[in-house]
């Protein structure tokens, strides 16, 4: 990444003048072990950040425009900060946009920006590409307003930046991830209370593969807040009789006999899937406390078959990558990625039987799907930091 954070630097220079030198955020992509669908559910997540980031060059202008470019993409955006809304369809300056104006939210005053954006997280490939630009936008104006706003504030208000500028209601998992990561560990989130525990995960011999089915299905926003709405009608008939119960995390499966499966057979499903998940992702977080990867591995198996089967957010492409290795020793576990319909797999693979498994399945899934596969090994790599 020196090189690129050179030529980012250089771009700065080259578009901007050298009268205000950047700064330059890095926040990651993230993985999540085990535990999906479960955030905005208020139940547990456990993911964390990898290597692969959005780094951002920037610094104050001396008038009220977000000047911005995509390096990547070599496309410049403008708009004056009153002006302020959401652009066309989403696209890469909503979550930078979406993200300066939860400043202007909280009644800060936000002042002009030039920003250059560069990224090695795939986009669609369920690696939380947009959280990642969420989070770098809020973390370096918070260090350029020198507003010294609190970790977990920024995450939530890169959140809120997906919701209103990119339309997905989604839960806290992924910017959380990006923002509070820390090198070689999982971070066992509680959704609810927002406490987190770190939680060592380096493993003796065994790498985080990811298998990206490079494809994304164009339901996968809408189809996202359809199940997040399925969930809330469950909660919604079970409060009836338990007003206790606030979210699925409150739920038990002996409810959703009583006051879900009655009245609609498909939200039973749905929510039965997350009562069943928060739980699973208690026992394989315990699991990996006492070392026994191979339980947290068959755990991933069954979360597949749960978010494939009865949530109905999997795919052919990803339901043929995790059959492919269902029966290969080399594979402890493995399931599908992220919100769904698409992006990636995460694996955990025996280090030295990776190239073995990669020559086997990029043909066989390029064959049958007529797709490219591609692969990559994450390491866990710390959350959003100013690196220069
Ligand atoms: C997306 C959302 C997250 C989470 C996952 C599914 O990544 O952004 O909040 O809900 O899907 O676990």
């Amino acid at each position: 990444m020196e090189n690129n954070i050179k030529s980012l630097k250089e771009e700065f220079s080259k578009l901007f003048g050298t009268n205000r030198q950047p700064i330059i955020v890095r926040s990651p992509g993230r993985v999540n072990i085990i535990g999906e669908h479960t955030d905005y559910n208020n139940g547990f997540v456990l993911p964390a950040s990898i290597d692969k980031a959005a780094y951002m060059a920037i610094s104050l202008r001396d008038d009220d425009e977000i000047h911005l470019m995509a390096f990547d993409l070599n496309e410049t955006f403008t708009i004056a900060l009153k002006d302020l809304k959401p652009v066309g369809d989403i696209s890469w300056p909503n979550y930078i946009l979406g993200a300066a104006a939860q400043f202007q939210k909280k009644n800060i005053t936000l002042k002009g920006f030039n920003a250059i954006l560069s990224s090695d997280v795939p986009m669609g490939a369920g690696l939380s590409s947009s959280a990642a630009v969420e989070c770098a936008t809020v973390f370096a104006i918070n260090e350029l307003l020198q507003t010294n706003l609190d970790k977990v504030e920024m995450v939530l208000m890169a959140q809120k930046a997906e919701h209103e500028y990119a339309g997905v209601m989604c839960g806290i998992m992924d910017q959380f991830a990006s923002v509070m990561g820390k090198r070689d560990h999982v971070i066992k989130l509680d959704c609810r209370s927002l406490e987190y525990e770190y939680v060592p995960f380096k493993l003796d011999g065994i790498k985080i593969l990811l298998l990206n089915t490079n494809v994304k299905h164009s339901l996968a926003s809408s189809a996202y807040n359809t199940r997040r709405q399925e969930c809330e009608q469950a909660v919604a008939w079970i409060k009836e009789h338990h007003p206790e119960v606030h979210s699925l995390r409150d739920a038990t499966e002996a409810m959703l006999d009583e006051y879900v499966l009655p009245k609609d057979a498909l939200i039973d499903m749905r929510s039965r899937f997350i009562v069943q998940e928060i739980a699973r992702l208690q026992q394989g977080c315990e699991d990996l406390k006492k070392g026994d990867i191979n339980a947290l591995g068959k755990k991933m198996f069954a979360t597949h078959d749960g978010l494939s089967k009865m949530y109905a957010v999997s795919c052919k492409e990803l339901d043929y990558l995790v059959d492919f290795v269902r029966k290969n020793d080399a594979v402890i576990g493995a399931r599908m990625m992220g919100g769904g319909f698409g992006g990636c797999t995460i694996n955990l693979v025996k280090e030295d039987a990776i190239d073995e498994l990669v020559a086997l399945i990029k043909p066989a899934y390029e064959k049958e799907m007529g797709l490219p596969l591609t692969y990559y090994i994450a390491s866990i790599e710390n959350g959003t930091e100013i690196i220069s």
